[in-house]
This record gives C-alpha cells, sequence and structure tokens, in this order.
C-alpha cells in the first residue's frame, strides 16, 4: 500500500456533496481501510459488530428477558427505562425524602432512608425487581431466604461487583471484597488479631483513648456545669483513635491523613451512586475521577508511612493487626488494602453505633437511668470496665441490640448469584445481584410485633435468637462464613466507652437536635447528634 493511494482516496468524497458529515466519515474511513487490508477492514467491522450487540444485548434484551423470566416467578418491579433503570425515580424520591425531619420519637425510619424500597414494596410485594442501571437488582426481606444466602458455602452466592470508587474506598485486595480462596487466606490470616487475648489488650486501649476525650470533656464544662457535645464528632474521632492504635499501633494524628481521605472518598463515592455506572468510564480524566485518583494516591501515601514506620521500627513486628499481616505472607499492596478495609470498617460503623445509641438513651431516660445503674453495680463509679464486666452488663446489651435493630449502620447486605441458582421457590439467573435491606427486615410487624417501630430492648430479654419470630431476624454484623470479623471487637469499644459516659455524665438531647437520618453509605445522622451533657454529681 503506498502513501499515494490513501491521498488519493482522501480527495475522492469531496464528490459527494450531499451526504451528512457523519456519512462522510464512514465512507473517508472505509476508503482509508479498504486498500489498507481488506482482511482488518473485517475484523473491525467485526469488532465494533460485537461491541453493538453486546451494548444492545446489556440495554435492551437483558432486561427485557430478565423481566419476563421473573414475571413468570409472579416477582414484578418498576419498569425498566433505557440505561438508567430506575436511578432517577430513586434519585427523585431520595432526595424529596431528605428534605423531611422526623419527629424525635419516631424509630421508624425506613421510608425516610429507602423511599423507594417502601413505595414498590407496597407496589410489587416484599421481593420485587429493579433496576440500577442495567444491572438487575431483587429485593428479598425474607428471613429464612437471607439465612439460606448468608450462610451458604456453596460459592452460589459472592459478594456483589461493586463500583470502582469502592475499590479505592475499601481496597480490592481487602478482607471486605475479596472471594474465594484468597478471601480464605486473609481471614485465617487475620481472625487472630481478635482473639480473645487480643481483644484484652485492645480494650486497654479503648479505655485509655476514651479517658483522653472524658478528660477534654471535662475542660470544657463551663461554670454552669453543663455543655453540649456534637457527640457524632466526638465519637468519629474516638473511634479512629481506637481503631489507629488498636489495630495499627499508631495514633489519631498518624491516622488522620487515611481518616480524612476516606471520608472525602466517601463524599465521592455518594455523588458516583446518583450516576448510571458505565463500565471503562473510570479512567476518563472527568473531575470527579481526577478527585478520587488523587485521593486514592494520597491515601495508599498516608498509609504507607505508617506500614514504613512499623516495618522499621520493631524487629518482630508486634501482634496488632498490622504486626500479623506483616509477619504474614501478604505482599504490601495486600497490605494496604487490609488497612484501608480495617480503617474504615473500624471507626464508621462504631462511631455510628455509638452515636444512635446515645441519642436512644437521650430520648429514653428511663433506660438511661437503668443503665447507669447496672454500671454503678457491676463497675463501681469509678472503676474502669475490663474484660469480665460486659458479661455482667446485661441492659446494656439489649440496648445496643436495639440500637443495631432500630439504626444499624449498615443498610444493607448484598450478593451475586455467580450462577443459575434456585433459592426457596425463586430461580435466579446468574447476575443478578440480592439485596437484603437490613433496615426493612429489622423493622417488620410481621416478625418484631406491633411495636417493632418501638424502642424497647426488654424484647432481648432471652437473648437475640428469641426476640423475633425468626431466630436471624437481627442481621446487622451478618451471619455465616462472611459474618462481621470485628463484631466481639465493635461490642467491647462500644460497651467501654458507653460504661464510662454514664459512669460521668448524664446525657439529654439538645433542642437543636434535628431528627434526619440518612444513607451516607453507613446510616447516619444527617444534621449530626448535638447532646447535652451534664457531669454527675459524686
Ligand atoms: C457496629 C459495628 C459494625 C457493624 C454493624 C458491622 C457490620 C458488618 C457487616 C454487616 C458485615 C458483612 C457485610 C457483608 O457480608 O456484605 C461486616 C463485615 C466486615 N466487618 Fe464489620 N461491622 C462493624 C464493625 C466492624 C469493626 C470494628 C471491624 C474491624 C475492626 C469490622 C471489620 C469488618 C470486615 C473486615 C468485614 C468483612 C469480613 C469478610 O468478608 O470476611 N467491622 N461488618
Amino acid at each position: 500500500m503506498s502513501l499515494y493511494s490513501v491521498e488519493h482516496k482522501i480527495t475522492k468524497p469531496t464528490i459527494t456533496h450531499t451526504i451528512t458529515n457523519k456519512n462522510t466519515f464512514c465512507v473517508l474511513t472505509m476508503q482509508l481501510i479498504i486498500p489498507i487490508n481488506p482482511i482488518l477492514t473485517l475484523l473491525v467491522l467485526l469488532l465494533v459488530g460485537l461491541k453493538i450487540y453486546n451494548a444492545l444485548r446489556i440495554l435492551i434484551w437483558q432486561p427485557f428477558v430478565l423481566t419476563r423470566r421473573f414475571k413468570k416467578q409472579g416477582i414484578s418491579g418498576p419498569k425498566y427505562r433505557f440505561l438508567y433503570g430506575n436511578l432517577m425515580e430513586i434519585n427523585k424520591m431520595k432526595t424529596e425524602s431528605q428534605l423531611s425531619v422526623l419527629d424525635r420519637i419516631s424509630h421508624d425510619i425506613f421510608p425516610r432512608i429507602f423511599p423507594h424500597y417502601q413505595q414498590w414494596m407496597s407496589l410489587y410485594g416484599e421481593t420485587f425487581l429493579y433496576w440500577d442501571g442495567t444491572e438487575p437488582r431483587l429485593c428479598i426481606s425474607d428471613p429464612e431466604l437471607v439465612k439460606h444466602v448468608l450462610s451458604s458455602k456453596s460459592g452460589f452466592f459472592v459478594r456483589a461487583n461493586i463500583r470502582p470508587e469502592f475499590l479505592k474506598l475499601v481496597g480490592s485486595k481487602g478482607l471486605v471484597f475479596l472471594q474465594g480462596a484468597d478471601w480464605v487466606r486473609h481471614r485465617r490470616i487475620l481472625n487472630p488479631a481478635f482473639s480473645i487475648d487480643r481483644l484484652k489488650v485492645m480494650t486497654k486501649v479503648v479505655v485509655d483513648c476514651t479517658l483522653r476525650m472524658l478528660d477534654e470533656w471535662s475542660e470544657d464544662i463551663t461554670e454552669k456545669l453543663m455543655m453540649k457535645k456534637e457527640m457524632d464528632r466526638d465519637f468519629h474521632r474516638l473511634t479512629a483513635d481506637i481503631i489507629a492504635t488498636a489495630a495499627f499501633g499508631s495514633s489519631y494524628d498518624q491516622g488522620i491523613e487515611v481518616f480524612r481521605t476516606q471520608k472525602e472518598l466517601i463524599e465521592c463515592c455518594v455523588i458516583s451512586l446518583t450516576n448510571v455506572f458505565i463500565p471503562g468510564t473510570h479512567y476518563l480524566p472527568t473531575p470527579l475521577n481526577f478527585r478520587i485518583w488523587k485521593l486514592d494516591t494520597k491515601m495508599k501515601n498516608s498509609i504507607k508511612k505508617i506500614v514504613d514506620s512499623r516495618l522499621q521500627s520493631k524487629s518482630d513486628y508486634g501482634d496488632d493487626l498490622l504486626g500479623i499481616m506483616l509477619k504474614s505472607r501478604l505482599s504490601i499492596e495486600e497490605i494496604i488494602d487490609e488497612c484501608k478495609s480495617f480503617f474504615f470498617a473500624g471507626y464508621e460503623n462504631n462511631s455510628n453505633l455509638l452515636t444512635w445509641t446515645t441519642m436512644l438513651l437521650s430520648l429514653h431516660q428511663d433506660w438511661q437511668e437503668k443503665l447507669r445503674e447496672e454500671v454503678f453495680k457491676e463497675c463501681g463509679k469509678d472503676k474502669t470496665p475490663d474484660s469480665d464486666t460486659f458479661s455482667k452488663l446485661k441492659l446494656m446489651n439489649m440496648v445496643f441490640m436495639e440500637s443495631l435493630r432500630l439504626y444499624g449502620p449498615v443498610p444493607f447486605i448484598t450478593r451475586e448469584a455467580s450462577k443459575d441458582v434456585t433459592l426457596g421457590h425463586l430461580e435466579i439467573p446468574k447476575g443478578t445481584t440480592l439485596i437484603f435491606p437490613l433496615l426493612k427486615m429489622h423493622s417488620d410487624k410481621d416478625i418484631w410485633g406491633s411495636d417493632a417501630d418501638k424502642f424497647n430492648p426488654l424484647r432481648f430479654q432471652n437473648g437475640v435468637s428469641k426476640a423475633a419470630k425468626h431466630p436471624n431476624a437481627l442481621v446487622s454484623f451478618s451471619i455465616g462464613p462472611r459474618a462481621c470479623i470485628g463484631q466481639n471487637f465493635a461490642m467491647i469499644e462500644a460497651k467501654t466507652v458507653l460504661t464510662m459516659i454514664l459512669q460521668r455524665f448524664r446525657l439529654s438531647l439538645s433542642c437543636e437536635y434535628k431528627h434526619a437520618p440518612v444513607d451516607h453509605i453507613t446510616i447516619l445522622p444527617l444534621y449530626g447528634l448535638p447532646l447535652v451533657l451534664e457531669p454527675l454529681e459524686d
């Protein structure tokens, strides 16, 4: 092929004045390619054809076929709309519902947080199909089916595919998103970091960090002997300090960059969730992607600094989470991703559990007094709690269970069918994402009784499995092989912090508090939690 023939072909289209610009381009391209190599041309056309076929399959054919398959089984849902699925409706309903503020005594938060689920459940029943862009989502709240999926070891229900931004936040090579043999290997390595002996050591860290916070509070007390505190802010700082010290032997100051960056990344994830996900677009140099890439690099560098300082300072690396990882065969990349997972899971969820529990105790003063009495009885007025204390704090345990039921930080759990699979009476096609809306499951009157939307910790007096009509009705920490690895640590931390606060302060809601729980990856109070703290008399 000579240069000449190319030039010759380029000049030729000038005779076709009537064709559109687009057509001119195609003709031009064809004329350029055909003389170059007919086989290449065929290949290009085949590739383009395949891409178009694939796009049509995903955008039109698959939604049509899947909707029909589910309809035959009696499952329906909102109509699929080209490319966007039901995203527009979801965004609209969520934006509208966020304008409202709930009555302080209302714990019926599901309709506010997930107005779309509420509406679709009333229209199509509790199990329904909807579309997140072009991806099918089957919403299931039957505890028996949920238990079946979560406790399955078949490998047919795997971690659902998530958006790339989330992988930057939590790490693709960390426990949270690993699958199969890699997940087994990581979980085996990490389990010892949460053994009973390690938890005892961690309890001391929790006590020290909490004492630091309480000392700061005492300094803030004015002559009026009362003070207003933004509890969500202080709990975020406290739980960050605790996880940084207990798991990574660093401190809040060292971990602060990681927490700040993760907070900004959460913002990016929340924004991206309102857009349709088109594969490959996360590589495009958009302003949001630039921000995500920058934050990702920043977070990796901050974590690397913590890892490097441990590598230099201790010969045996220590026995905390970071030490255990460094002594294992995990690569540095895997360790960094695990750090991301634990920094995130270790403070965001715990902070919210403490925030909502103190909100509930401020609202229900009778329960606050009951817990204080129990704390004084089992732990005294100034003794710091230890691992023996926790099993004696029965009422406190019930209050935390009730708080997890009504305001559990994790709003839903997802799984993906890795092949066509049968679940109860349902035939679930490969690739379908199953959504288990925990907030709905935890407030279902058919399961929890007519007072399901009321704060009643006594429902847990005979244990979690007897609190509702189904023994696995409460799944705040999930169940089965992928249940939360930090569950015991979370409960010890929450009990320690609450015990130490109740020993010193009486809590009540500030008149500024606006009751507006929101889904921000975890459930948190949109306008914060301002509380009034009054020191107890000696
Ligand atoms: C109130 C506090 C917490 C709640 C409600 C909570 C809830 C959960 C839930 C529901 C899951 C399962 C998610 C799924 O299956 O898709 C999970 C997994 C996980 N959690 Fe927690 N969590 C809490 C605290 C913690 C803490 C303190 C840590 C670490 C220090 C932690 C680390 C993890 C990890 C690493 C996983 C992934 C486990 C795996 O897949 O093997 N969590 N958590």
